[in-house]
C-alpha cells in the first residue's frame, strides 16, 4: 500500500495546555485532558508517488504554496515520517475539515493527527498509539491528543519520548455535550504558538504551574466518576486562569508594546456573564474558551435544548453560530 485516508477530531481542552518547555518538539510545561469533538474532524488522503518531484498540498480543493507557513509545516511533518521510514518518497496529500476554519476550533489538532495516521498507513508503518500521539505532537502540540479515544490525557514527560496522549475512558464513557458558540469568524491576532511563547512572560505563570498540575487529578477523577459538578467547576476556573495568564503577558509587537493578550470579543465576556446567572436559576452548564473567542458551553446531554435557546435569546440579531459535539473516537483509517 503507499496510500491510504485518515479521519482525526479536533479536541477541546478542559485542563490547558498553555506554555511549552520546548518549542521545536511541542513538549508542554504542563499536562492537560481534552475530549474528542465529534463534529469538528479533518479526512486526509496521502498517497506516495514515484512520478512526484515535491509534496503537494491540497486543501479543501486548492494546491497550497509549499513556501507558505502551512505548507513548510506539512512538508516537516511528511519528512519525520519519511526518517521513521526510511524513504524519500514524496506525496500527494489532499485534507478537508467538517468544519470552517477560524471558528475557534483547533483545526492543526485535527490536521496534524489525521496526517500523521495516514502517512504513516501509507509508508506500511505499523506504529503503536503511543508513537502516533508523539509524532502528531511535533507537528502541533494538540494534535497528539486527537490520536486516542474519547477524553484523553496528555502526559507533559520531559523528552520526546515521553510527551504523548493517551485515553482515560472511551468516546460512550458520558453522554456530554459541548455546545460551541461561535461570536465572531475573524481570524486572531495573536497565533497560539505566540500565546505559548509570551505564556512565561506572564507574572503568574509560576503560580500557575502547581496548581494546574494538581487540578490534573482532581479532572481525571471526575470524568471518570462522571461527576458533572466537579468537572464543571474545574474545567470553568482553569480556563480562566489559562486567560488569567494570557491577558498577563506582556509583551512587544511590530506596532508596540502591549499589556497582555486578549483573545475575548466583547460577546465572550457577554456569554460568560449569562451562563453564571443561567447557572443561577437552574442551568447545569459550564463554559471553557481556548485562544479565541468561542465560549465552549459544556453540559450533560438532557441541558442541550435548554442551554442552545437560552444562547438564542440572548444572541438578538447577531451574527452568531452553534456547532454542537459530542466525545468522540481517536483517529483512525478508512478503507479506500
Ligand atoms: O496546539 P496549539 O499550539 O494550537 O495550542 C493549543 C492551545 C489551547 O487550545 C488554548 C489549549 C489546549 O490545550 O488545546
Amino acid at each position: 500500500m503507499n496510500k491510504a485516508t485518515a479521519v482525526a477530531h479536533s479536541n477541546l481542552a478542559f485542563v490547558k495546555y498553555w506554555g511549552k518547555k520546548d518549542h521545536e518538539l511541542n513538549i508542554p510545561l504542563n499536562g492537560s485532558i481534552s475530549m474528542n469533538l465529534s463534529d469538528a474532524k479533518t479526512i486526509t488522503t496521502v498517497e506516495f508517488d514515484d512520478d512526484l518531484d515535491a509534496d503537494v498540498v491540497e486543501v479543501a480543493g486548492e494546491t497550497i504554496d509549499m513556501t507558505s507557513r502551512p505548507g513548510r509545516r506539512v512538508h516537516y511533518h511528511l519528512n519525520r515520517l519519511r526518517h521513521v521510514a526510511g524513504t524519500t518518497a514524496l506525496a500527494r496529500v489532499t485534507t478537508k475539515n467538517t468544519f470552517p476554519s477560524g471558528t475557534g476550533f483547533a483545526s492543526s489538532a485535527s490536521g496534524f493527527a489525521a496526517l500523521t495516521l495516514a502517512v504513516a498507513a501509507a509508508l506500511n508503518l505499523d506504529l503503536p498509539e503511543k508513537d502516533l500521539s508523539i509524532l502528531a505532537r511535533q507537528g502541533s502540540g494538540s494534535a497528539c491528543r486527537s490520536i486516542p479515544a474519547g477524553f484523553v490525557e496528555w502526559h507533559a514527560g520531559n523528552d520526546t519520548d515521553d510527551s504523548y496522549a493517551e485515553s482515560i475512558a472511551a468516546a460512550d464513557h458520558w453522554d456530554i455535550v459541548d455546545v460551541a458558540v461561535i461570536v465572531t469568524e475573524t481570524e486572531k491576532t495573536v497565533s497560539s504558538s505566540l500565546g505559548h511563547k509570551l505564556a512565561l512572560n506572564s507574572a503568574f505563570w509560576g503560580v500557575r504551574k502547581p496548581i494546574v498540575e494538581a487540578r490534573l487529578g482532581r479532572v481525571r477523577d471526575a470524568i471518570l466518576a462522571r461527576d458533572f459538578t466537579t468537572f464543571g467547576r474545574e474545567m470553568e476556573v482553569e480556563a480562566l486562569e489559562m486567560h488569567a495568564i494570557a491577558l498577563t503577558s506582556a509583551h512587544e509587537t511590530g506596532s508596540g508594546w502591549q499589556s497582555g493578550v486578549f483573545y475575548w470579543e466583547t460577546a465572550t465576556l457577554e456569554l460568560i456573564k449569562a451562563i453564571q446567572n443561567w447557572r443561577a436559576e437552574g442551568l447545569d452548564a459550564y463554559f471553557t474558551l481556548d485562544a479565541g473567542p468561542t465560549v465552549h458551553i459544556l453540559c450533560p446531554r438532557d441541558q442541550q435544548d435548554a442551554v442552545q435557546a437560552a444562547v438564542e435569546s440572548l444572541r438578538g440579531g447577531r451574527n452568531w453560530s452553534m456547532l454542537v459535539n459530542a466525545p468522540a473516537p481517536g483517529a483512525y483509517l478508512v478503507s479506500e
